[in-house]
C-alpha cells in the first residue's frame, strides 16, 4: 500500500520502521497533545484557547542526494499530495541540488536630521571598530558561538542616513539578536550624531538566497492522456507567462508558498518573515516575478530553478518552546540553518512542478475532487481501504455527505451479505 493509503497509526509505525521517527517522537504525533497551557499563555497576549491544524509529511524529497521527510502543517488538502508527487519526480531524475550563500541577517538604523551625511560616514567608517565592540558587549554569547557583528555599511536613502549592520545569527533567525545589537549600536550613533535614531531593527529583506535546481527528463513527466515532452515544453511556456503576467506569476508564487509556508510553520520559524522577505524579493526588478522558472534545454531537458531568501533558524524563540516543532525539526532532519534553507527551497520548487504538470496536464480539479472525495469518506466514518472505495463511488454522484454516507452504507451492506 502507498504510504497516504495507510492508516495514521500505520504511517507512524512505517516511518519508526524506517528510523525516520523516534517512538518518542511518534507517541507524541499519536496523542495530538496540545502545547502545554503555559507555553501557550506565554507565546501570545489575550489566550483564549488553541488552533489545530494537521501536520504531515512530503515523502522522500532528495536534496543533494540525502532524501527527506518533510513535516508540514497546511489546511489545503492538495498541497502534502502535490509536494510528494512533485518529489517522486525529481526523484526519478536524481533528485534536486540547492545550495546557499553565508546566513547573514541585516539591521537598519536610521537617523533623519544628519545635515552632513558625508562626515557621517566618515565619521561611522573611521570608528567602525568601537561599534563592534560596543555590538560584542551588547551580545557576547553569539559572539562566543563565532558569530554577531560582520560589517557595517553606511548609505542615504532619500533624505536619511542609514546604518546597516550585517549579522552572523548561526543556528538562530537572528531578529533577536540583530535587533538587541542593533539597539545598543543605535545608543552609541545617538550620542556621536547628537539625535536619536528614527528606526532600529532587522529587515526581512535578505540578500542570503538560496537556489534549488532540478534537471527533468520530460519521458518521466508523461499522464495518462499527455506525452512528457508535450508536458515539458507546456510547463515551459506557463513559466514564461508567469515571466511577463503578473496575474500569473502571484498564483505560480501563491503554489510555491503553499509548501514553502506550510513548511516554515511546522519548523516553528516566523511564516511572516519569510512571505515578506520572499515577496520583496520577487518585485525586486520592478516587475513582479515567479520565483521558479523552468527552460527546456537544446538537448530536450527541463530544467526548473527557484531561488529566494529563506530568513529562518533552527533554534531560539517559539521554535525551541513549541514541542511539535522539535518533533518536526527532528523529522526533517534539519540539522542546521542551511539543511532546512535547502530543503524548504527544494520542496517550494516540487511543489511547483507539481502544481504546473497538473495546470498543463489534466488541470488540478481533478486532483482536488479525489481527495476532497477522500477526505467526505473519512468524514462519514469511512476507514481502512473503505476510503479509497467511498471516494471511488463518489466520482458519478454529487461529492457531499449524504451521497458519502449512502455509498459507504451500500459497501458495507455489500460485505455484510
Ligand atoms: C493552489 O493552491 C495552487 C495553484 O493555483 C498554483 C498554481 O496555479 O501554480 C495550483
Amino acid at each position: 500500500m502507498k504510504f497516504y493509503q495507510l492508516t495514521r497509526a500505520q504511517r507512524l509505525a512505517a516511518l519508526v520502521n524506517a528510523g525516520q521517527l523516534s517512538d518518542a517522537d511518534a507517541a507524541f504525533l499519536a496523542a495530538d497533545t496540545p502545547l502545554p497551557a503555559a507555553v501557550a499563555a506565554s507565546l501570545t497576549e489575550n489566550q483564549l484557547g488553541q488552533f489545530a491544524l494537521p501536520l504531515g509529511i512530503a515523502r522522500d524529497l532528495r536534496v543533494n542526494g540525502v532524501t527527506y521527510q518533510v513535516p508540514m502543517v497546511t489546511e489545503e488538502p492538495s498541497v502534502i499530495a502535490a509536494a510528494s508527487n512533485g518529489a517522486r519526480l525529481a526523484a526519478l531524475n536524481g533528485g534536486v541540488q540547492a545550495t546557499t550563500t553565508p546566513h547573514l541577517v541585516e539591521g537598519e538604523i536610521v537617523f533623519e536630521h544628519v545635515a552632513d551625511p558625508v562626515a557621517a560616514a566618515k565619521l561611522v567608517r573611521a570608528r567602525t571598530a568601537e561599534l563592534m565592540a560596543v555590538a560584542a558587549a551588547a551580545h557576547p554569547s553569539i559572539v562566543r558561538r563565532g558569530g554577531g557583528l560582520q560589517a557595517v555599511r553606511v548609505s542615504t536613502p532619500g533624505r536619511f542616513f542609514k546604518v546597516t549592520l550585517v549579522v552572523a545569527p548561526q543556528a538562530a533567525m537572528g531578529a533577536n539578536i540583530v535587533n538587541t545589537i542593533a539597539e545598543a549600536v543605535a545608543a552609541t550613533l545617538t550620542v556621536w550624531l547628537a539625535q536619536p535614531a528614527l528606526v532600529a531593527i532587522l529587515t526581512n529583506a535578505s540578500a542570503q538566497l538560496t537556489t534549488a535546481t532540478v534537471v527533468l527528463d520530460p519521458a518521466t513527466l508523461g499522464t495518462k492522456t499527455t506525452d512528457g515532452s508535450a508536458i515539458a515544453a507546456r510547463i515551459a511556456a506557463l513559466s514564461e507567462l508567469a515571466t511577463c503576467d503578473v496575474a500569473r506569476a502571484v498564483t505560480h508564487n501563491k503554489g510555491i508558498m503553499n509548501g514553502i509556508d506550510a513548511a516554515i510553520l511546522a519548523s516553528g520559524n516566523d511564516t511572516r518573515a519569510v512571505e515578506a522577505g520572499v515577496q520583496a524579493f520577487a518585485a525586486a526588478s520592478g516587475q513582479y516575478q515567479p520565483l521558479a522558472q523552468w527552460h527546456l534545454t537544446a538537448t530536450g531537458t527541463l530544467v526548473g530553478e527557484l531561488k529566494l531568501p529563506l530568513q529562518v533558524g533552527v533554534v531560539g524563540g517559539a521554535i525551541s518552546a513549541l514541542p511539535a516543532a522539535q518533533v518536526a525539526q527532528r523529522l526533517g532532519g534539519y540539522k542546521d540553518v542551511v539543511t532546512l534553507q535547502q530543503v524548504v527551497a527544494a520542496l517550494g520548487l516540487v511543489q511547483n512542478l507539481a502544481a504546473l504538470r497538473a495546470l498543463v496536464g489534466p488541470g488540478i480539479q481533478a486532483g482536488h475532487m479525489t481527495l476532497q472525495a477522500r477526505a467526505l469518506a473519512i468524514a462519514v466514518g469511512a476507514q481502512g481501504d473503505e476510503i479509497n472505495r467511498v471516494a471511488a463511488g463518489l466520482a458519478t454522484v454529487p461529492k457531499d455527505r449524504a451521497h458519502a454516507q449512502a455509498v459507504l452504507a451500500a459497501l458495507r451492506k455489500d460485505e455484510t451479505t
